[in-house]
Formats: structure tokens, sequence, C-alpha cells
């Protein structure tokens, strides 16, 4: 596997998109993308007036943008309604029957919502809530299963210009306390439980945990979907069905303004203290409406699955708003990829034709170590389509991805983005870009990208740097709730009226960026930048590596030593032989510069619910093994102890 190995640094494989997919593709050739994003630049309202058209207003606009650095203002003046726009035009342009919605649930049960139902029950729940006397601005927490009644909740809360707030069911009451009380919420829509693993996720009684001490919280609608005994607080909770069967006349999906806020969703925290990203209404629902449109090619006939969950931004912009908008059938699955057997996602790409598959480094890499008997038992020939996001993908990976999943036939984009941005910005085109394993090759449309170093000046190419987006897209978060001075300085106090993304990156010669990890993962070895992301896909290439995470430790000499995480496959001895070799092997693959200091073997990384890496621990556990700071969005607080129990240099 090793062999044919190139280092994300000098890697040069080339993959065109098949003639067989250019031939059906939206936009099919470079010259076309060019013009595109030089008009989306150079021209943005008649770029954006052109594609927000697309869209239903119910007013128009009398501006595209009102840019006052760092505030953004998109389709002045105009009005829409966020949840007609994702379900009633689709049913006025005479598609009510088809699918919206495909959904299997962990245990294997299965519902089919067409357009016309899920009509119904956006606009039924969303009188459930005016009965509640939830206003316009009013915000809701949504903290929910990967049901369909998910998505009808976030339509229904934006169809009546409530905020939802959805937190992910893998959140602790904790963490929901805390984002209640930034936000303010009065109300929250949960489940009595949700299925993981087979077991059942208690939301009901997290929920009634977290608000011990929120009495602002007035109403809390409860969806039966595992049936355990739960307590209901007489006055404030009330069940679904029984509100629901209530309602005899939907909700009218009334115009909300443009910069109406949509939604709040905290950043997951693996940077510090969650943050409050406030997205609002026309400019967010038109990035996720074009991005999806142009990014996944969508057709009429597709059958389109994110694997994210929707408490995540993903499950925000490309489960819910982006897809439906553009009156795609999605297919949602509520539960683990590895139960009941490690192939459940195969089984469901080849049981519902799935065409458009968009997921996750960190699964493709559980995949691979699950092995290829998992994938080999299931006909994976209705795929056309492949993406990835949330992290660098590791060439290995793609590779297995590319050859595995999709047949060697289907185009991958590996979309690069952010809770605060939105929508897909850097990405190839599936239909125009030569794609390249770890790169999201270049800028979408409307999207100003560049690397700058530290007086603000562009690099060169193959030079690191800092990310940056220089001109205000459509779908850009505006502010963070409740706090403009946070806002501005996170994001806006680096360079004048210049976006910063929080990632390092380089462009190669083609001008595609690579992203090298977040600015603090980035480690300066003797004076010399090493991206973490290379050294770990250095290590994952290597055919013992399961999954690798590294990090600096300060060191007297360098500046910096590297510090490798690493898990192997199953089957293989974590042996001090298999160190030196590993140590060797990223010599071989980047150069000696990258040589870890120290391999630490461990049984599992600490990582987000999300599935991100928490590389501030691993540094903590370096430095010394204390543990401080937020630790409330980590999968399993059992790592960190056998992490620091074991943890003792090799040499
Ligand atoms: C990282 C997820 C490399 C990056 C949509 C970014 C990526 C952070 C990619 C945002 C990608 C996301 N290649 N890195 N294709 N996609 N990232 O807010 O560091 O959960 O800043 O949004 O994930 O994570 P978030």
């Amino acid at each position: 596997m090793s062999s044919d190995f190139k280092s994300i640094l000098t890697e040069n494989r080339l993959f065109e998109p098949s003639a067989e997919f250019k031939s059906k593709a939206r936009i099919s050739s470079m010259e076309d993308y060019q013009r595109l994003h030089a008009e989306s630049l150079n021209d943005p309202d008649t770029f954006w007036t052109r594609e927000a058209s697309e869209l239903t207003w119910q007013q128009p606009w009398t501006k595209v943008l009102d840019w006052q650095p760092p505030f953004a203002k998109w389709f002045v003046d105009a009005k829409l309604n966020v949840s007609e726009n994702c379900v009633d035009r689709h049913v006025a342009a005479g598609k009510g029957d088809k699918p919206a919605i495909l959904w299997e649930g962990e245990p294997g049960d299965t519902r089919t919502i067409s357009y016309a139902e899920l009509q119904t029950e956006v606009a039924t729940f969303a009188a459930v809530l005016l009965n509640h006397g939830i206003k316009a601005g009013d915000r809701v927490i949504i903290y929910m299963p990967m049901v369909p009644e998910a998505a009808i909740a976030m339509l229904a809360t934006a169809r009546i210009g409530a905020v939802h707030s959805v937190i992910f069911g893998g959140f602790s009451s904790e963490s929901i306390k805390d984002r209640l009380l930034d936000s303010g919420a009065t109300a929250v829509i949960t489940a009595d439980g949700g299925y993981r693993r087979g077991k059942v996720v208690p939301l009901k009684d997290n929920v009634d945990t977290a608000l011990k001490n929120a009495p602002h919280v007035t109403t809390v609608i409860v969806l039966k979907r595992t049936g355990q005994n739960i307590a209901m607080q007489e006055g404030r909770d009330a069940w679904w069905h029984d509100e629901t069967a209530k309602v005899t006349e939907g909700a009218p999906a009334n115009g909300f303004d443009s910069e109406h806020p949509l939604f709040i969703l905290y950043t997951s925290g693996s940077t510090g203290k969650p943050k409050g990203i406030l997205h609002t209404s026309g400019g967010y629902l038109t990035g996720t409406y074009v991005s999806s449109k142009y990014i996944f090619d969508l057709r009429e006939d597709d059958v389109y699955w994110c694997t994210a969950d929707v408490g995540w931004i993903t499950g925000h912009s490309y489960i819910v708003f982006g897809p439906l908008s553009n009156g795609a059938t999605i297919l949602m699955y509520e539960g683990a990829p590895d139960t009941p057997h490690q192939g459940r996602f195969w089984e469901i790409v080849e049981k519902y034709k799935v065409s458009i598959l968009y997921t996750a480094p960190t699964a493709i890499r559980a995949f691979i170590k699950w092995g290829d008997d998992h994938v080999d038992k299931f006909d994976l020939s209705s795929l056309r389509l492949l993406g990835s996001v949330g992290e660098p993908i590791n060439p290995e990976a793609w590779m297995w991805y590319h050859h595995k999943i999709g047949g060697g036939r289907c185009p991958i984009v590996d979309t690069w983005w952010q809770t605060e941005t939105g929508s897909i910005l850097i990405t190839p085109l599936p239909g125009v870009t030569p794609t390249k394993p770890g790169t999201a090759t270049l800028p979408f449309f409307g999207v100003d990208a560049a690397i700058l170093d530290e007086d603000g000046k562009e690099v060169g190419p193959n030079e690191g740097g800092k990310l940056v987006i220089r001109k205000p897209w459509p779908s850009m978060l505006r502010t963070l709730y409740g706090d403009n001075d946070r806002y501005k300085e996170v994001y806006w106090s680096t360079y004048e009226n210049i976006y910063l993304a929080g990632d390092s990156a380089r462009r190669d010669d083609d001008g595609y960026f690579w992203i090298m990890g977040r600015i603090d993962d980035v480690l300066n070895v003797s004076g010399h930048r090493l991206g973490t992301a290379e050294v770990e896909s250095a290590l994952v290439s290597h055919e013992s590596v399961a999954e690798a995470a590294v990090v600096g430790r300060p060191d007297e000499l360098k500046g910096q030593a590297v510090v490798a995480f690493v898990t192997v496959k199953g089957g293989v001895d974590p042996t001090p032989e298999l160190a030196a070799a590993l140590k060797k092997h990223v010599a071989n693959v980047i150069g000696a510069i990258a040589r870890p200091d120290d391999i630490r073997f461990a049984a599992g990384l600490p990582k987000t619910r999300s599935g991100k890496i928490m590389r501030r621990l691993l540094k903590e556990i370096c430095a010394g093994g204390v543990i401080k700071g937020d630790t409330t969005t980590l999968e399993d607080l059992n790592v960190i102890a056998s992490l620091q129990a074991s943890g003792k240099d090799e040499d």
C-alpha cells in the first residue's frame, strides 16, 4: 500500500472527470467555470441576481449586497420564506408526489415522505409552534435523533420566522444548558430517545436535566420515538402527536426579511468555548441552493445521501436546506455505520440506489480499517458522485474511496468549508475539475480565496500561509450571536476587511488549495512550517496504521518536536520496532524534517462528537498530562485516561 504512496507535498496524480459524467454535467468545461467564477467576482450583482432568481421571493431586493465591513446584508429589502422554498414551491411545480425524504431508522424501520406530505407536516408543526405562542425571532432548541421530524422541526421553525438552534443528539445536558442560556431559547423540541448502536439515547432525560435551571423555557415538544418511560412536566411538556392532532389548518409561509435570522449553530469545542454562529435567510439559502446544484450536480432522479447528522452545519446545509431547496430526494439514516454490521452504509446504498454520497474522511478511514469484505458484499453501481468534508482527506483514503466505493468512475468532490461559511467555498466541480487526492482544488463561485503571510501579502506557489476570503459571500455568518466584538476579533482583526478562516493552506502550481490544518495545528520545526495533516497522511499511508494525530511539543533545539499518536490496524502489534519503522517511513515520505520525535501508540484518539481529533488535548497530554479546558464535546473520556497512562516516549 505504501509503495505507490506519494506525500501530499508531492501528490500529482490527476483524475479527470469521465467523458460520461462530463456529457451530462451542468457545467462541463474549465472555460465555463473560469468565466462564471470571474463574473461572480467582478460582477456579483449579475451573477447572484441570476442565481437567486431561481428561488421564490415574496418581494424583490433593491440591492444585492450592502457591505459595511465586517457586516454584510445580502438581497437587501427582499422577503422570502425559507420553508416555502424548500417545500411548497416544489409542490406548486407539480412535484408533490416526488419523494423528499427516504428514511431508514437504525432498527430497520423505514419511511418515505413525498414533497406534498412534507408540506403538510411542516405547515402542521409550524401551527403547533404558533399555538404555543412561539413567534418570529424567538429561539427554539432542536435536540432530536436523525428522524424526519428533525428536518420537519427545522423547516417549521423557519416557516414562522423562529430561529432554531440544533444541538447534536450526542451532546450532554451540560452542552444543552450552555447553548440554551447563550441563545435565550424559550422552547425545546426533542424526542423521548433515539437509537445509537442498538442503545437508546435518553434525549428527553438530558433535556430535563438541562432545564432544571432554565425557567425561561416554557414549551417542550416531545416526539415519541423509542417509547421508554419519560417524565412529562404538566404545562410545559407536550407530545408531538397530541399537538399536531389538534391542528386544523397549517401555518402559512409568510415572507420574512432576507436578513431575518434563520438559525444559530454552535461550533464544536475543538478550539475552545463554543461560538454561536448566526446565519440569516436569503443569502444562506441562496448559497446552499447554488452550491448543492453545481457541486453535487443534482438531477431530478438522484438519490442523495449526506451521512452527517443534522446537528452539524453539514447536516443543515447539505441534508436540509441545500438539497431540499433544489427539490432533491434525500436519504436520512438514523444510526451508526457499524450497526448492526460494518457494511450498513453499503447495504443502504444498494437498497436505496443512492447516486450521490457525501461523507467524511474519518468515516472513510474507519471503513478501510473494517476491511473490504463489508463493501464487497453490496452493489454500489448506483453511485455516480462522491463527496468528502470536514478535514483534509489523506491521499490513501481518497484512493480507497475512489476505487473501492466509486468503482473508479465517480468524481470525488473534496469540499472545504466551515460552520461560519454556511456553504462550500473551495471544491472541485464534478464535471470540470481534474482532481488530485488530498486537495479541495479551486474556489467556488463568488469566493475570492487567497493565502496570505503575516504581513498580509499573498504567498507564492507552494508556500504556506493563512487561508482568507477577501470578499463577502451570500452564506457567510453575519455575527456571533449576541457578540459582535468577538465576531470582529476572531475573524476580522488579523487582516483589514478580510475574513480569516483559521486554517493554514498552500496553493500548488495549478493554483489548487491544499488545507494544512487549523492555524494552531501548524508546527514550526526548526523554522520550517509543517502541517499536521501532512505528517498524518504519511503515517496513515503505512500499512500498519489505522489513524494518526500529530501535535507539536515544545523543544529547546527545534522550537517544536513532532509527536504522533497512532492507532494500529487490527492484528498489528504496536512494537518499538514498528515505531522506529514509522519514523523512518515519515522521513521517507516527506523528509527528515517531518520525522516524528515520539510515536505514541494508543487504542483510540480523543475526538469531538463530529469526529474531529482534539489536538488541543493531545498537546496538553504532551505538555505534561493535565487536561484543562472544555471537554464537553469529547467522544470518550476513557481515551484520554488511557493515553495519559500509556504516555511514555519510545526513545
Ligand atoms: C476543516 C465543516 C480540509 C477545516 C464543514 C475547517 C476541511 C473546519 C475540509 C471547519 C476539507 C472542513 N479539507 N479541511 N475538505 N472541510 N475542513 O465548522 O479545518 O465543522 O476550518 O465545518 O474543518 O469545520 P466545521
